[in-house]
């Protein structure tokens, strides 16, 4: 079965990033990183690139006038690279642009740190631990035009009961995104997702 080609998109320190690395290099996860691309020159995501002989593109916002402009030029550099999946990895900004949005639709996957539709946004898990919840999680979804609000690809649950602070309760449910981001991207590359009542079915490769 061939390798999936995925690009990357990291604001930050790109821990989600290394672990699907790990994974694809463990033999876990179908797939093959082509580029990753980062709004942030300082993140910590582009020396896991340059470690990992992997190409990358700094995207700025303060370089281009409209969002959308910006979105066009990401757009153009998932082309060139004839990215199959678009992953987001603690990438700390709203897509918004149309073009980006519908020539990838249903093909840019994110990770958020909480059970959404609870705790969308920011620090999510801050507001869990905050709330006293004693269960938060994971999720994977599709990205849209919404902030997490796009269809549902899979949630994991995770016990936050014994969480003594924040980022405690980060650090916990960052392990289990580690090894789901992965295997879902695996999926991809074995079939592929319809969308029914909002959420996502899979449909395996024959
Ligand atoms: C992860 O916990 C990810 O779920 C979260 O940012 C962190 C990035 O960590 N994403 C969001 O909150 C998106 N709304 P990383 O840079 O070490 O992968």
């Amino acid at each position: 079965m061939s390798k999936l080609n995925v690009a990357i998109l990291a604001s930050g320190r790109g821990s989600n990033f290394q672990a699907i690395l790990n994974e694809i290099k463990a033999g876990r996860c179908n797939a093959e990183v082509k580029v990753l691309i980062t709004d942030n020159p300082e993140a910590k995501a582009i020396d896991i690139a340059k470690q990992n002989n992997i190409s990358f593109e700094i995207v700025e916002r303060k370089n281009f006038e409209k969002r959308s402009e910006m979105d066009d030029k990401i757009k153009e550099i998932l082309d060139s690279y004839k990215t199959e999946l678009v992953v987001l990895a603690g990438y700390m900004r709203i897509i918004k642009g149309k073009l980006l949005l519908e020539s990838y639709k249903n093909r840019i996957i994110n990770i958020h740190p909480s059970l959404l539709p609870l705790f969308p946004g920011e620090n999510a898990q801050k507001q869990a631990f905050n709330s006293g919840a004693k269960v938060s999680g994971l999720t994977i979804h599709f990205v849209d035009e919404t902030l997490d609000g796009g269809p549902i690809i899979y949630q994991e649950k995770v016990d936050i009961s014994d969480c003594k602070s924040a980022e405690e309760t980060a650090d916990k449910i960052l392990k289990h995104e580690h090894k789901a981001y992965a295997k879902v991207i695996d999926l991809f590359s074995r079939g592929s997702y319809i969308i029914e009542d909002h959420k996502a079915v899979f449909i395996k490769k024959t």
